[in-house]
Parts: structure tokens; C-alpha cells; sequence
């Protein structure tokens, strides 16, 4: 730890030179152990063992790879099987927040079933669409999977259901879905861990969603999950050293002046109308959007935000990198 009292913090962490890192957890804080009494630390890669140690053990960080994401892929087909959901980090990239993102997106699942059931009247998409038995999905900011196909199999089967209740004939329906991100995306990823059995005709879109991506009244229902939190850009005041919102070296509101709150908050209304003036073109009339973002209640204060500790960390490393770009 580090020792000056004050700059202790959840995590701290030592790097060095030849790209070293040693991460030590202060569970008191982490766990709600209180700081004042024992410390109860956990110490990623030491250079030496520390003293007092309770326990030693070693371990490795699983890789990313095409198997792996098939695999969280497949465990779809056991979800809910007896009334069990397995929810955990070994549903992304074995990040916490990645066991988070998924059980988001399970729980999004019923509610987007139900809005869809309620809302989407094929009947009225038939009377305006040229190509009536194409049914068009949009799947903005999908990164590489797997949650976006999750979320387009479950939106296939709920417009199938709807065209059962609508007396229509849900074999004759071809589904097409475009998967958009930024043009920096890995799409090879995405196109090797799509299913094979799918039952959709899929393809790739770059670009930012915050513009035109699609012409004029060409889906009928779009979905974005866990995306449209990413601004289209640093809003400008904060780099700016003469206005009250100045972040410096800061990349996050969390602890910072109210102004940089509210820089942040325009700049994502600003996102959001370009966003959905683009969309409303896009979308047939009678087509449908299911959006699922991060949000907090706003009678609650930004900054008690759960990652913001995660944050702050990458804030630091990110600030230590540019240091050393500029003392080299
Ligand atoms: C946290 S990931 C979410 C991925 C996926 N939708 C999910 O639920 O797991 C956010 C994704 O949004 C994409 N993204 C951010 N800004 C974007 C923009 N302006 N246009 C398109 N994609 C964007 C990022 O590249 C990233 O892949």
C-alpha cells in the first residue's frame, strides 16, 4: 500500500519500467470491512511475498478467443432450463462487469418481449413495406457479440410470436440483420462467432450511429444495448482552460465541479437528438426501437456510480501513460 495514508485507495496498483504490474486490493473498502480496523489486503503479482500473508495461491487470466466466445454463446441453449440463469463473468471477457452487462441484458429480455408483443402490428408494416415478407433488424454499437445475438434471437422469436397472434404465416418471414459499430470494430470476430444455425441473413455496417447509417424507411426494428452511453466526443468545455467546466486530467464527472457534469450531460442530449432525427428516417412508419442504456435516478448524485472506482483506475494508468509519452 502505498505510504502516504491519503493516497491509499480500493485499488492500488505499482508498475514499472519493463511493464510490471502489481495490483493490491484493500478489501476493508471493497468488502465494507471498515478502514480502521486490520487490513485485509490482496496483492496481484508481488515482486516479493508480503509480510503477515494469510494465504498464497497462483492463477491465471483466461484468453479471449473464438472458442471461448462460442462457448458463452452456446450456454444460451441450458438458460432458464428449470428455472436456472447463470449469470458470471465467464459470459464476456471474465471482467466483473461483463457477468453485469449479460444479466442486464437477460432481464432486458422479457421486458423487450412484452414491448414487442404489445407494439409491433405486422399487419400495418405489410401495408407499407414494398418487401412483405422481409423482416429487417438493426443491431447499433453490437460490438462483437454475443449479447447482440442474444438479443436478435430473442427479437426474432418475439415477431415470430406476433405473427402467429396476428394470424399471419411465420415460416414465410426472412429476417435480415445488420450489425453496426464504429468501422474500428473487429466484425471478423463477430462474423466467425455467429451462429450456424441461424435463422437470419446477416451482414456489417460501420460508422457512428450518432449520423445516417441507412436509407430512408429501410428497418423495422432497431436495437442498441449498453452503447449510446458513449459520447461522439470530449465535450469541449472541459478541455477548455478558461471555462469553469476544465476537467484537468480528468476523464470522468465522478468528484468533479458540476459543470463538468452538466458539459457531459449536453453533450449526450446533443448525441441523442442526432441519434434519433437519424433513426426516425430510418425506421419504417410503425417500426419499433428497443434501447437499453446505463442510467442512475436523477434525484441521485452522479458520482456514486459503482464503476466509478474501475474508472478512476484507468484514469490513472491512462494519465501515467501520457506522462511517459511526454518524458520520453
Ligand atoms: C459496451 S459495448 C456494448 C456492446 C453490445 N451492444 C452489448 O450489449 O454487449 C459498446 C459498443 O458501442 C460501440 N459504439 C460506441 N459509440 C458508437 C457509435 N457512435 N456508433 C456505433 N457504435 C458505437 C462501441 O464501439 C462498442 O462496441
Amino acid at each position: 500500500m502505498p505510504k502516504n495514508p491519503a493516497a491509499r485507495s480500493a485499488w492500488n496498483f505499482l508498475g514499472t519500467m519493463d511493464n510490471k504490474v502489481c495490483v493490491t486490493y484493500w478489501l476493508n473498502v471493497l468488502q465494507n470491512l471498515g478502514k480502521t480496523g486490520l487490513p485485509y489486503l490482496v496483492t496481484l503479482n508481488p515482486s516479493h511475498t508480503p509480510e503477515h500473508k494469510l494465504l498464497k495461491w497462483s492463477t491465471g487470466h483466461p484468453f479471449p478467443s473464438v472458442v471461448v466466445s462460442k462457448a458463452s454463446f452456446e450456454l444460451d441453449h441450458i438458460q432458464g432450463k428449470r428455472g436456472i440463469w447463470f449469470c458470471g463473468a465467464y459470459q464476456g471477457y471474465s471482467f466483473h462487469e461483463d457477468g453485469l452487462k449479460r444479466n442486464a441484458v437477460e432481464s432486458a429480455k422479457s421486458l423487450m418481449n412484452a414491448a414487442i408483443v404489445d407494439n409491433l402490428d405486422l399487419n400495418q408494416l405489410n401495408r407499407v413495406s414494398a418487401s412483405s415478407n422481409s423482416f429487417k433488424i438493426v443491431g447499433l454499437g453490437c460490438s462483437v457479440g454475443p449479447n447482440t445475438f442474444i438479443a436478435v434471437q430473442n427479437i426474432i422469436e418475439s415477431v415470430k410470436l406476433v405473427c402467429q397472434c396476428q394470424g399471419l404465416d411465420s415460416e414465410a418471414l426472412e429476417f435480415q440483420v445488420l450489425f453496426n459499430d464504429q468501422a474500428s470494430n473487429d466484425f471478423n470476430m463477430l462474423f466467425k462467432c455467429l451462429s450456424k444455425g441461424r435463422q437470419y441473413f446477416a451482414a456489417g455496417v460501420p460508422g457512428s450511429f450518432h449520423g445516417r447509417l441507412f436509407p430512408k424507411s429501410s428497418f423495422h426494428l432497431m436495437h442498441s444495448s449498453y452503447s449510446l452511453q458513449w459520447l461522439s466526443k470530449v465535450p469541449p468545455e472541459l478541455v477548455d482552460k478558461q471555462s469553469p467546466a476544465w476537467n484537468k486530467g480528468r476523464i470522468y464527472y465522478g468528484g468533479a465541479p458540476k459543470e463538468v457534469f452538466e458539459a457531459y450531460e449536453a453533450q449526450f442530449a446533443k448525441d441523442m437528438e442526432s441519434f434519433l432525427n437519424a433513426r426516425a428516417l430510418e425506421l419504417v412508419p410503425g417500426g419499433l426501437m428497443a434501447l437499453a442504456v446505463p442510467c442512475h435516478p436523477s434525484d441521485t448524485p452522479p458520482s456514486p456510480f459503482f464503476l466509478m472506482v474501475l474508472i478512476q483506475l484507468l484514469e490513472a494508468i491512462l494519465n501515467d501513460m501520457a506522462n511517459m509519452v511526454k518524458t520520453l
